[in-house]
């Protein structure tokens, strides 16, 4: 029996404020009530395969990163497989481009050898393909241009024929980033006839028009030489369209979706995992890591402090995996 006269006592004791600091105290303790972790099994790296590039060449606006040609990506895929990294992206810089972007679905195409050379080099690297025709585009659009715009029904085949190309070639992941309306429908319908049934999708569906994509047109040659890309890219006001294009491409049979770039869409992430049950990816675009790496370099701020505060905040906003330029980096520090 209790002591009613201590009950009491209890009852009328002065709340104490909560005391939040007591689980902050030590690093056991911050580790034990930590509510997301992140792990490089969640992390995508991006790769750039340039088509006869004979060595190694740096982006110098992204520190770090190197396009790679054909020879140097089985090293690549066991580096990232030894550490345990999530997927690689393949982007394909083409030797050649043309108004229609031919180069993308040609089935001996720079991005098809890429995937076929990881494959071979690593078979248990998760290979996503990156299907756009921006790279492959004289006129850096991603679609093809009809009277100065870009015409998304007659772009829709020639992206299902990439995807198709890379599948054949052995990705797991087709991921369309052209912001072309039905291009799910189209690239789900295209593998399903050609025997790719398994290939799954990775819609970046709820891709901005966004100025942090700066960088990567450096790495991959493709920025639109006229013009813009807010005809088919979203405009960063919205958030309800947003929602719209996850819902359409999970319609369309998406099994995946991306949102990005990452941090400056942490409300979009966050209504799209309370909506939505597919996987989510976010990319932590090209301007996001550059721009760490810059103050970094200046001694501005912290590296590896700065880069995981922003990892963690897009998987706190709901992210389920990331692709992020930082991911072997990441993998390396886990791994020492
Ligand atoms: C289009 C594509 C782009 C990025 C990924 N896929 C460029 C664009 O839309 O202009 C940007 C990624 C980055 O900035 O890191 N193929």
């Amino acid at each position: 029996m209790l002591d009613p006269h201590r009950m009491r006592s209890l009852e009328q004791a002065d709340p104490e404020p909560t005391r939040l600091r007591r689980t902050r105290q030590h690093a056991g303790l911050r580790r034990l009530v930590r509510e997301t972790r992140l792990d490089a099994a969640q992390l995508v790296q991006p790769i750039f395969v340039e088509e006869g590039l004979a060595r190694p060449t740096p982006v110098p606006s992204m520190p770090g990163v190197r396009r790679l040609g054909l020879e140097h990506l089985a090293q690549e895929a066991q580096e990232l497989t030894g550490l345990g990294v999530g997927a690689a992206i393949v982007f394909g810089i083409p030797a050649v481009k043309d108004t229609q972007g031919s180069a993308s679905h040609d089935a001996n195409g720079i991005a098809s050898q890429a995937i076929r050379a990881l494959k071979r080099a690593a078979p248990d690297l998760v290979v996503i393909g990156d299907v756009c025709l921006c790279e492959y585009t004289s006129h850096g659009h991603c679609g093809v241009l009809k009277g100065g715009d870009v015409d998304n029904d007659a772009t829709l085949p020639l992206l299902a024929r990439t995807a198709v190309a890379q599948a054949a070639a052995g990705a797991d992941i087709v991921a369309p980033s052209a912001m072309m309306d039905g291009q799910v429908a189209a690239i789900r319908g295209a593998l399903d006839a050609n025997g790719h049934k398994g290939v799954a999708t990775l819609s970046y569906s709820a891709k901005y028009a966004s100025a942090f994509y700066g960088p990567f047109r450096d790495a991959a040659s493709s920025a639109p030489s006229g013009g813009h890309r807010r005809g088919y890219q979203m405009d960063v006001a919205n958030v309800r369209e947003a929602m719209r294009e996850i819902e359409a491409d999970v319609r369309e049979g998406a099994d995946m979706v991306l949102v990005k770039p990452a941090l400056p869409s942490l409300d979009v992430l966050r209504l799209a995992r309370d909506r939505f049950d597919v996987p989510i990816g976010a990319y932590q675009v090209s301007g996001e890591f550059s721009m760490i790496k810059a103050a970094a370099a200046n001694g501005w701020l912290n590296e590896a402090n700065a880069r995981d505060e922003a990892l963690a905040a897009i998987r706190r906003a709901g992210a389920d995996f990331i692709v992020t330029y930082f991911a072997k980096a990441f993998a390396q520090e886990a791994h020492a």
